[in-house]
């Protein structure tokens, strides 16, 4: 039996890409490893979001080169993103690489692996069907793989990540996305019912649509009838066995009433929103393309507000980016303190060759400059998440238990496990338990609170006993 060792770094879809991938291998014989050296085959599936998440990569295949000049029958193969964004680029800068292989045809590679090992040298498959991507070519390429899973192979057995939506149309000024991963199309409903309903029959309890915009998800069905979000969303709630549903990322400008109510009349859909601003800056927001102001943002977020005010709302914010004023940067403070964020991810911008920003706009903002203005955002968004989870304290809440905490992976002490979960509407939680509630829903009680985590105690089932009886 091959052995095969997979690298991912990037997103959410490469992770269900690398899921996918594995799964196809495993039905062609292989069998997964832990370490690069021990494997006949070793893939890294690829991000080119940002410079520093490629040149990750290249360092680990400068890393992987002397076990490839020992053992040259060993497969070395590069897929994702940067596949499809550097391709022969990557033979350049790593000659003994012998699979480059882009995310929209992820479903070749056992198929180029036999070429490889066959001696036919080096194989490349790098499409993004651009011109010829009518929804019906996607459509039955993906038929042939996304539905093809293997539970084994997903992070835990009751979650499970759901592809909606293929590639991404809004082209960004900053962003190597649309690049990488072509035009944004969605899967037809059909297909992602199925597979949902595959997956629950499976144990899956949580699954989480994913799309670079998966708000704006549309189908169009040869009748000239269309699909969108929200119906979706209601015909995956009745799925049995389905209890909580998630979508990432959404785009401001579609996130429609109807969506909102949507959610709020779901009680399976997590009230839980995803929606990064980027920036506070309207200067910014234009200069990025984004398609929306400072306004249409507050517009939509008091929209959140109105019709789901549980939600929790998180962001993504670009530091850094060209002709970003220390003005310019204050208002990114100003929107994050307005909106009061669960979570944001902040990212120092950083040039993607092919993108307009690098075209057109000069990446002027010093690192340092970038590095301070990361730091004091995150630490607004720090403090906030705080204390917000800290008015948590004394509630209780509903927890999907994940499995072992990071902190008790390390631990060598079974008797004391700590588990982490996360509530509908995606707080991190805390507490001691054990290995047997992985799965289970449970009610937990909150002590404490960290800006990352909440920190519980399992409700206990109170015995009450009745005297005489
Ligand atoms: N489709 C999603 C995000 C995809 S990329 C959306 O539109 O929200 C994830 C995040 O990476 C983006 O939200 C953005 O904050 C960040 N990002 C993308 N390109 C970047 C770049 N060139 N430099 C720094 N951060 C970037
Ligand atoms: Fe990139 Fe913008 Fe598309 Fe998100 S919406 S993937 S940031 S181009
Ligand atoms: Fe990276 Fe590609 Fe995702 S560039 S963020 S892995 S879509």
């Amino acid at each position: 039996m091959k052995k095969v060792y997979i690298k991912t770094v990037g997103c959410q879809m490469n992770v269900l890409d690398s899921e996918m991938v594995i799964a196809d291998l495993k039905r062609h014989g292989y069998s997964v490893v832990d370490s690069p050296e021990e494997a006949d085959c070793v893939l890294y599936n690829t991000c080119s979001v940002r410079e520093h998440a490629e040149e990750k990569v290249y360092s680990a295949l400068g890393t992987i080169r002397q076990a490839k000049e020992k053992n040259p029958e060993k497969t070395i193969g590069v897929m994702g993103c940067m596949a499809q964004k550097d391709q022969e680029i990557i033979f350049k800068r790593a000659p003994f690489v012998d699979l480059v292989v882009g995310p929209g045809q992820l479903h070749t590679i056992p198929g180029l692996l036999e070429k490889v090992q066959a001696g036919e040298g080096r194989q490349m498959a790098v499409s993004l069907s651009r011109k010829d991507g009518s929804q019906a070519v996607i459509a039955r390429s993906h038929e042939t793989f996304d539905p093809l899973r293997d539970p084994t192979m997903r992070p835990t057995p009751f979650q499970a990540y759901l592809r909606i939506q293929i590639g991404c149309d809004k082209f960004c000024t900053y962003c190597v996305v649309p690049n990488t991963r072509g035009p944004e199309q969605g899967r037809p409903p059909e297909q992602i019912l199925s597979e949902a309903q595959t997956l629950a029959e499976q144990g899956c309890k949580e699954i989480t649509l994913l799309g670079q915009t998966v708000n704006s998800y549309k189908f169009r069905h040869d009748d000239g009838s269309r699909t969108d979000m929200a119906s979706l969303l209601e015909q995956l709630h009745e799925i049995e066995g389905i209890h909580r549903i998630k979508f990432v990322t959404n785009y401001p400008k579609d996130m429609t009433e109807r969506l909102l109510e949507t959610v709020r009349d779901l009680p399976k859909v997590s009230p839980y929103l995803h929606v990064p601003a980027q920036s506070g800056s309207d200067v910014m927001l234009k200069r990025m393309k984004r398609g929306y102001t400072v306004s249409d943002y507050m517009e939509m977020f008091e929209r959140i507000e109105r019709i789901l005010p549980e939600a929790t709302v998180s962001s993504d914010f670009i530091v850094g980016f060209s002709g970003e004023t220390e003005d310019d940067f204050q208002k990114s403070i100003q929107l994050l303190e307005r909106c009061r964020f669960k979570n944001s991810f902040i990212f120092q911008y950083s040039v993607r060759p092919g993108t307009k920003a690098a075209e057109n706009l000069p990446d002027d903002i010093p690192r340092e400059v970038k590095v301070r203005r990361n730091n004091e955002l995150l630490e607004v968004q720090n403090r906030i998440a705080k204390e917000d989870n800290q008015k948590l304290i004394g509630s209780e809440v509903e927890v999907l238990v994940e499995g072992p905490s990071k902190k008790s992976k390390k631990s060598n002490d079974p008797s004391a496990v700590q588990m982490t979960g996360r509530t509908h509407c995606d707080r991190i939680v805390v507490f001691d338990g054990n290995l047997r509630q992985a799965g289970e829903f449970l009610q937990v009680h909150i002590d404490d609170a960290s800006s990352h985590t909440l920190i519980g105690r399992v409700k206990t089932v109170e015995v009450v006993s009745i005297g005489g009886l």
